[in-house]
């Protein structure tokens, strides 16, 4: 067991000493330390069984400090950081000569973000550096939504999961990146296509790693439960296949009168999208503790935050 509290000082006392701290935000727990102390970046890399290729984010208390980070920002960046700072938006920009390599996988860009989070916000104020924090999950398993999660994966691994509760969220940021001064969505997250687009106008969407070198956290098969998931716009339909298996059921708003599932979770009864982001994780997370042979997750209405559920739930399913 890590220590599940909510005291910044020893937080701030444990990354101070290049320990690690698995911190809250409001998209999903992040796994932090210094970006400065190579012993601590390592071992946020040890930690996850994470590769080396794949790129961090860094995390600062408000805009104010993006300077320090990045050598070059779009108009566009400009318009986007002051519309969803603090906020669940990463921006990937050129980054300065002092932020080390092995936060970028050796990339000339750096991620950054304001994470919107109260107990997060007063730690980053009191550090004297920014947090790298990739969320607080083993390499391609489903992130972490509550401390509970965090201590479940980890336990001894880490000292300290500072406590802020279920993350108001659930998914990860939106990711976006520039190619000549104009942005492009590299992960589909917690903010909505629609609702960048309202700030900068149409956008390219680039998330699938086959077009996207530039993203190359983006595997196909991410997020993912260890219980097969399989995706169906017709769950009754796709029951009939499952004769005689555990079968768990993930709904967006109906639920299903059938006695031949072992579990289904309704992930918004009122049909808001929002809701439905925010307990996908926890819905996950529950399904895959049941010992199923298998779970079949409805697919989303495919805009909003629907586009970002459904990207997750693709990832999850993908070869299982
Ligand atoms: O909501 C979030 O973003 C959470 C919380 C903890 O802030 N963090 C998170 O980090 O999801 P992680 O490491 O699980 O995902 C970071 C993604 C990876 O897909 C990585 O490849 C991408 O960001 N990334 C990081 N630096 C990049 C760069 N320079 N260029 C392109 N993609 C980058
Ligand atoms: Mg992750």
């Amino acid at each position: 067991m890590s220590i599940i509290s909510k005291d910044i000082s020893k937080a701030v006392a444990l990354l101070n000493n290049e320990e690690l701290v698995a911190i809250p935000t409001e998209t999903v727990y992040g796994l932090a330390g210094n970006i400065y102390s190579k012993t601590a970046i390592t071992s946020i890399f040890t930690t996850k069984q994470r590769p080396l290729f794949n790129p961090l984010i860094v995390h600062i208390p408000s805009i104010h400090h993006l300077d320090t980070i990045v050598s070059a920002i779009p108009e566009k960046a400009t318009q986007l950081a002051r519309a969803f700072w603090p906020g669940s938006l990463t921006l990937v920009l050129p980054k300065k000569d002092t932020i080390p390599d092995i936060i970028t996988a050796g990339k000339t860009t750096v991620a950054v973000r304001v994470p919107n989070h109260p107990l997060t916000l007063e730690l980053l104020k009191q550090l004297e550096f920014p947090l790298a924090a990739p969320s607080a999950n083993p390499f391609n398993r489903i992130s972490p939504t509550t401390a509970q999660h965090v201590d479940a994966y980890f336990k001894d691994a880490i000292q300290m999961v500072l406590d802020g509760g279920a993350c108001k969220n659930g998914i990860e940021s939106t990711i976006v990146g520039f190619e000549n001064n104009e942005p492009v969505i590299y992960r589909l997250g917690s903010i909505s296509v629609e609702d960048i687009e309202a700030i900068v106008g149409p956008i390219t969407i680039k998330n699938k790693k086959e077009n996207n070198p530039e993203a190359p956290g983006m595997l196909d098969k991410h997020y993912a439960p260890t219980t097969p998931t399989v995706l169906s716009h017709d769950i009754l339909e796709t029951l009939t296949k499952y004769p005689n298996k555990r079968v768990g059921i993930l709904a967006f708003k109906e639920q299903l009168k059938n006695d031949k599932v072992t579990h289904q979770i309704t992930v918004s009864k009122i049909g808001d999208l929002v809701e439905a982001t925010s307990k996908l994780y926890e819905a996950l997370h529950q399904l895959d503790h049941l010992n199923l042979d298998v779970i079949i997750a409805e697919i989303f209405p495919d805009y909003g935050l629907g586009k970002s559920i459904n990207d997750r739930l693709q990832r999850a399913a993908h070869a299982s």
